[in-house]
């Protein structure tokens, strides 16, 4: 008989488990944190020292654990929260493999002690570095004690890729920055070595954002609360770092209440913000996805920060819509602080200003280029200014949200007055997005126009990309691409959407597909035909040193107010600054 195969004993799985689920202190602090929201916890405390790699304790006033069931806690595959396997495909709870503490208390000295509200005294548990001692009374108060010292010690090869102890503590602040926001109903404190770093009430989410990320991140926000019945639910906020003076960089993303990672929802959400945001910048956004449970499988790896979905294609698609639908909102009906704290309610005059004509510089080759292509009806006249104007109604009660022009100033940014203070406007960054939003419009308003291509093109695709045509083929064609398959490497591109570059279809045809094959989603061809518009933009609009009237500034101010994501130009910088008379003020000194 052979005897080469047998079978670990069980601290040695434990210690290879710990590999993966306890990669440093902080991931230590996820799994206990995660356990006291499972608990029910209205208070956590969490105290560290060292970075978390001397020390980590955490104390919470949740339900608590048995004396009877506290050895169990620690071992490996024993769970409250599973009982059958239909529970694994309906998992509401943050635990559920039943290895946290189990993991954790094989590789450091470790103690549990818990008293729940029924027991008249606590109890406590210790597993030092494998060795478990036996369960001892405790003096403490209903909830749960757990401390964590000196991890890793008894494997110094591990121990060895721990970084400094101000690394370990970033990455453990962000770990309790994360269970923060998630359940801001829970009053969090955080100690490192002995020095208080938040003190966290409860609250609502914006305001537990606050609290943690600083005051900008509660006046310049935009909220999403979308629902599908589908059952899809999107809620949070985002925000464009161009409008945060303090940018902390916050990106979070909670699916069912649980921090995930997910290379589908951060595409969603860079698409969301495509054409609002500078390429160098990246936007903040604290965002919770609440989708049925049996369409999320949370079970993809022992840390839980993967998730497969069921449809990524819809979740995709919803994530995307939802935020470009809140960013790009106009001044009228923005929901952001932005519309309360920097633009003002509006009251729009209703005399229609028609007939301001001023040239432009018409004489580009790839506007007249533009021009020349059949939609050429659309073309923008030169009277890009078509909207309200009232000269007269300069009283306070109906100022409108940018002002009225004042003056010009270097023949780059035009002056206005606001109801309460003065409004910079960058007036060629200003027209380039009023002019790209109108293109934008008109060519949506024809729906995707394809043009037929005079020699059919062959495109040489891979196994994947062909692969991912033959899943997608409807959406293909839905984007105004007529393709057919010629071999098993070869697609024909028969016609293209109007505005698409010749030279660039084999390229744009493998990035659609390789997209679709990713995420179920695409909006390469979008970003091609934005960025024509884009560069149409920039050519037709005014210019440094084109001097405009009173009235020409004027109109621009009023388009300006009536254009989707106005706030920013086709590059994501700001348009406008707005300064307040209490800005003023406050520069001069007066009334101090
Ligand atoms: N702070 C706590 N308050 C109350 N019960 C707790 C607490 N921490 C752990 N427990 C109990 O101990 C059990 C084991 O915890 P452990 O973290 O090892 O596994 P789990 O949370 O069930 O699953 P997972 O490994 O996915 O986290 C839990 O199921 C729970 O019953
Ligand atoms: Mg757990």
């Amino acid at each position: 008989m052979s005897n080469k195969i047998h079978r670990l004993d069980d601290n040695l799985v434990n210690r290879i488990c710990a590999g993966e689920v306890v990669e440093r202190p902080s991931s230590a602090l996820k799994e206990i944190l995660e356990n006291s929201v499972d608990a029910n916890a209205t208070q956590i405390n969490i105290e560290l020292q060292a970075g978390g790699t001397k020390q980590i304790k955490v104390t919470d006033n949740g339900s608590g654990i048995e004396a009877d069931d506290l050895s169990l806690a620690i071992e490996r595959h024993a769970t409250s929260k599973l009982v059958n396997e239909d529970d694994l495909y309906a998992i509401k709870t943050l635990g559920f493999r039943g290895e946290g503490l189990a993991s954790i208390s094989s590789v450091s000295w470790f103690n549990l002690s818990s008293k729940p509200l029924e027991q008249d005294a606590g109890y406590t548990i210790s597993n030092i570095f494998g060795d478990i001692k036996p369960i001892k009374p405790i003096s403490m108060r209903n909830g749960t004690i757990v401390e964590v010292n000196d991890l890793y010690n008894n494997i110094p090869a591990r121990k060895k890729f721990l970084k400094t102890e101000s690394t370990e503590f970033q990455h453990c602040k962000s770990v309790v920055e994360r269970i923060a926001v998630s359940n801001s109903q829970i009053a969090v404190n955080l100690k490192h070595n002995d020095k208080d770093i938040y003190q966290l009430a409860t609250t609502d989410l914006l305001h537990r954002i606050g609290d943690l990320f600083g005051q900008d991140y509660l006046d310049r926000y935009f909220e999403i609360n979308e629902e599908l019945t589908t059952g899809y639910k999107l809620s949070g906020y985002v925000y464009h770092p161009a409008y945060l003076k303090n940018n902390k960089n916050v990106q979070m993303f909670f699916v069912n209440g649980r921090f995930v990672r997910d290379k589908v929802l951060q595409n969603a959400i860079k698409q969301g913000f495509s054409g609002v945001l500078h390429h160098e910048h990246s936007p903040n956004y604290v965002l919770f996805l609440t989708i049925n449970y049996d369409e999320v499988d949370v079970n993809v790896h022992p840390s839980k920060h993967e998730v497969r979905f069921r449809d990524s294609s819809a979740v995709h698609s919803f994530v995307s819509r939802s935020i470009r639908k809140a960013v790009g909102q106009d001044f009228s009906t923005a929901n952001s602080a932005q519309s309360t704290n920097v633009f003002e309610p509006t009251s729009q005059s209703s005399q229609v200003f028609n007939n301001i004509n001023y040239s432009t510089n018409y004489d580009d080759n790839i506007v007249s280029a533009w021009l020349a292509k059949p939609i050429v009806q659309h073309a923008p006249t030169p009277s890009l200014f078509n909207s309200f104007i009232d000269n007269q109604a300069q009283e306070e009660s109906t100022y409108p949200l940018l002002g009225y022009a004042i003056a010009q100033l270097q023949g780059i940014y035009i002056l206005s007055q606001s109801k309460d203070g003065m409004i910079v406007v960058d007036m060629h960054a200003a027209h380039e997005r009023v002019i790209l939003e109108k293109l934008k419009q008109q060519f949506q308003n024809d729906a995707i126009t394809s043009q037929q291509l005079l020699l059919p093109m062959v495109v040489s695709v891979t196994a994947q990309e062909m692969e991912a045509f033959n899943i997608y083929k409807e959406q293909v064609s839905n984007l105004g691409l007529s393709i057919d398959i010629i071999s098993d490497t070869q697609l024909v591109v028969r016609s293209i959407p109007m505005l698409l570059d010749d030279n660039k279809i084999s390229e744009l045809v493998k990035d659609t597909l390789r997209e679709l094959a990713k995420y179920g989603n695409t909006n390469v061809l979008e970003n091609h035909v934005e960025e024509v518009f884009s560069t149409m933009a920039c050519h037709c609009a005014v210019r440094a040193n084109h001097q405009l009237t009173i009235a020409e500034m004027n109109a621009l101010l009023r388009d300006m107010e009536q254009t989707e994501r106005a706030n920013y130009c086709n590059h994501g910088r700001p348009t406008w600054f707005k300064l307040t008379i209490a800005d003023l003020d406050k520069m001069f000194m007066r009334g101090q």
